[in-house]
Parts: structure tokens; C-alpha cells; sequence
């Protein structure tokens, strides 16, 4: 089944350019964020080139991919996957490096908010923003988990085992910012009722984690679950260099600009995969207790997630015309 199904009317047709991320279709890039959490930049720095984008013209192209654009319609020029393997293991870390962008631009709205007292409720704007950056988290969390469990019990979850045998999403550094937000804690604002879309999209995203956990891994039990009696491990600086290196995260003074673009970036290349291979190229295999609550908000995420690429990009590019060349 494809999510993203661009219409072929050449009439309309935007023609989306090929692959431009990574050396190959399905190659993967470094992500520099700022210091978040336990994760800390270091004194010296060398300066990482960030490649080049456009990001109106890939706002652009993901309205067209999607159908959500003024009479959009794209040619879609992407090459497929060399292997299963290659396709799912891209998923697995983009689908992080782009949820940890998200977070930060979500910090980012927080802290803006924060800035005015502590009373504060967030604008229309900023609301939009949570709104669209929390479904953004949700689309990712399918997106990262798209593959069937057997797949992520030979690969993935082998490959954080070895990482560290008691690997943590609790571990990641840019969570740090959004964690209470994200855990639905009450903030002095999520009971007003203009924050309704957000609190929506919080709870959408809760129950989306939970699904796909138990979708990938019977029972939902991590790997800090299954380790903790044999090796207890608070989270540390060490464990957020385990985190990052993992993903590919480089720790440096980077604007939020630079977090934009390189978001715009990676959802392109998502958006670009999702319209050649749809959202599960191997079907979704999730028997057992979890299928009856596939339902309700949690299709309407997994029907949503081209959509949201597509607003997520636009409203990042707002930040991202104005990254710098280096960070
Ligand atoms: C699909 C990508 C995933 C992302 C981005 C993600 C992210 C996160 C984050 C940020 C937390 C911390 C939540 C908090 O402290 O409130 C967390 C916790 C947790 N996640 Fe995930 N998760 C993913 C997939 C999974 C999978 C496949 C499992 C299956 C076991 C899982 C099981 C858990 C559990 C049990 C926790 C509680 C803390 C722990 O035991 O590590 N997650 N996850």
C-alpha cells in the first residue's frame, strides 16, 4: 500500500528531482545539533559544511508528493533500494535524526514561549507549530518503524544491543527539552482550549509509541527493561555519546537555522522514499495484541503521514532560508 501515491497526470506534473542525500539512494549523513541534555559540544570545533538546499523548492516538492499542494501533481524520479535491509536500516536512523530536529524546533517554540513569562500561552502561530511538529514525531515513529518485527529483531535491535546492551530511547539528548511536553505533563497553558489541537497531537504520539513497540517487539519490553537487573546504567554523558554516535549526531554550536535545513532536507529524502516504496513495502505485521487498537487516531496518523512531511517542511523553511553555509 502506498501513503504517498503521486499522481502520474502530466498535465500538472512538478518533476521532483532524483536522490540528493547521502552517496547513494538510501545512503545516510551526518546530523549536527546543538548541545541538548548530557550531550555537550566540545571546546574545539571543526567547522561541518552543511550541504546545500533549497528549502521553499523541497517545501514545494513534498506539497506536490503529497496531493497537498495547489492542483499538485509529481513525477517522482528516485531510485528504489538495493536491499530491504538498506531501505529499513535508513528509515531506522533518518527517522531519528529527523525526530530529533523536530524536537529541537519543539524547544525551540517552548523556549520562545517561556520568554514572555511563565503564564504565557503560545500564540496561534506557535501552537500551529507544536501542532505540526508533534504529528511530525508521530509520522516518524511509523516511518522508523515501518519494517516487519522480523526484520528488526535480525537488525536493528541486534545492532543498539552491541551499541549498548541497555539502550535507551530515555537516553537521547535532544529529548531532554520537550520530555515533559511529550510525556503529557500539564503546562501552565495545555488546558486552555485554543491548546486542544496540540494536546490531541501529544496523546496521538504517546499512543503511537506504544503501538509500534509492541508491533517490534512483543510486549514492548526495551533493551533497558531487559537489562536493568543484570547492568543498571543511569543516563550520563556517556550514555548520550553512545546515543548520539549511534545516529550519527555530531554535538556543535548549530543554529536552529542549520537544524532546519538539514530537517528540510531529510524529509525530502523520506518523502521521495514513501512515494517509490510507500509507508510498509513488506506489509505491517502486527498480529497479537495490538491489532484491535490500530485504530482511530492511530490510522489517521499512519493515513496523515505524507501530509505532515509536507507542513512540517513548510514550516521549517521559514528558519531554514536563513542556515549558514558552515556550522
Ligand atoms: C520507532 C522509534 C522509537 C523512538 C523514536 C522512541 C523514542 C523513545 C523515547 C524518546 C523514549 C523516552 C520516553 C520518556 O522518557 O518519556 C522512549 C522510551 C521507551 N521506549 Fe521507545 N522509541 C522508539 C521505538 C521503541 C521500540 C521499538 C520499543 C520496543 C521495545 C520501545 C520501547 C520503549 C520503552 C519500553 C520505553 C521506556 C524506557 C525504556 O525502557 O527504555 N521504543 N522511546
Amino acid at each position: 500500500m502506498s501513503i504517498l501515491t503521486p499522481h502520474r497526470t502530466p498535465a500538472a506534473a512538478i518533476r521532483v528531482d532524483g536522490w540528493d542525500f547521502g552517496d547513494f539512494p538510501y545512503g545516510l549523513e551526518p546530523l549536527a545539533m546543538p548541545p541538548a541534555g548530557r550531550a555537550q559540544a566540545g571546546t574545539e570545533h571543526r567547522p561541518v559544511t552543511l550541504p546545500s538546499c533549497d528549502p521553499d523548492r523541497i517545501a514545494r516538492e513534498l506539497r506536490a508528493l503529497t496531493g497537498s499542494g495547489p492542483g499538485a501533481a509529481a513525477l517522482v524520479d528516485a531510485a528504489p533500494a538495493s536491499s530491504y535491509d538498506q531501505l529499513f536500516w535508513f528509515r531506522w536512523i533518518v527517522g531519528h535524526q529527523v525526530t530529533f530536529a523536530l524536537w529541537r524546533l519543539m524547544g525551540r517554540v517552548l523556549e520562545e514561549v517561556g520568554e514572555r513569562g511563565p503564564d504565557a500561552v503560545p500564540g496561534p502561530g506557535a501552537m500551529a507549530r507544536l501542532e505540526c511538529y508533534a504529528h511530525g514525531y508521530s509520522a516518524m515513529l511509523l516511518y522508523s518503524g515501518s519494517c516487519p518485527t522480523a526484520l528488526y529483531q535480525r537488525l536493528i535491535r541486534p545492532a543498539m544491543f552491541l551499541q549498548h546492551r541497555g539502550f535507551s530511547g530515555t537516553w537521547a539528548p535532544d529529548f531532554h527539552q520537550v520530555r515533559s511536553l511529550l510525556r503529557g505533563r500539564p503546562l501552565p497553558w495545555t488546558d486552555d482550549p485554543r491548546a486542544a489541537g496540540v494536546v490531541a497531537a501529544l496523546g496521538a504520539q504517546r499512543a503511537v509509541h506504544d503501538s509500534v513497540a509492541a508491533r517490534l517487539v512483543p510486549g514492548g519490553r526495551s533493551l533497558l527493561q531487559q537489562s536493568i537487573n543484570e547492568a543498571p546504567v543511569k543516563p550520563s554523558e556517556r550514555t548520550a555519546v553512545l546515543y548520539d554516535n549511534f545516529f550519527m549526531t555530531l554535538r556543535g554550536p548549530v543554529p536552529d537555522e542549520a537544524v532546519a535545513a538539514q530537517l528540510v532536507r531529510r524529509l525530502r529524502a523520506v518523502g521521495l522514499d514513501l512515494a517509490v516504496n510507500g509507508l510498509y513495502p513488506l506489509g505491517r505485521d502486527d498480529d497479537g495484541e495490538e491489532a484491535e487498537v490500530w485504530n482511530g487516531s492511530l490510522a489517521r496518523s499512519e493515513r496523515r503521514v505524507g501530509v505532515v512531511l509536507a507542513e512540517a517542511a513548510g514550516f521549517a523553511a521559514d528558519l531554514a532560508r536563513r542556515a549558514p553555509a558552515a556550522v
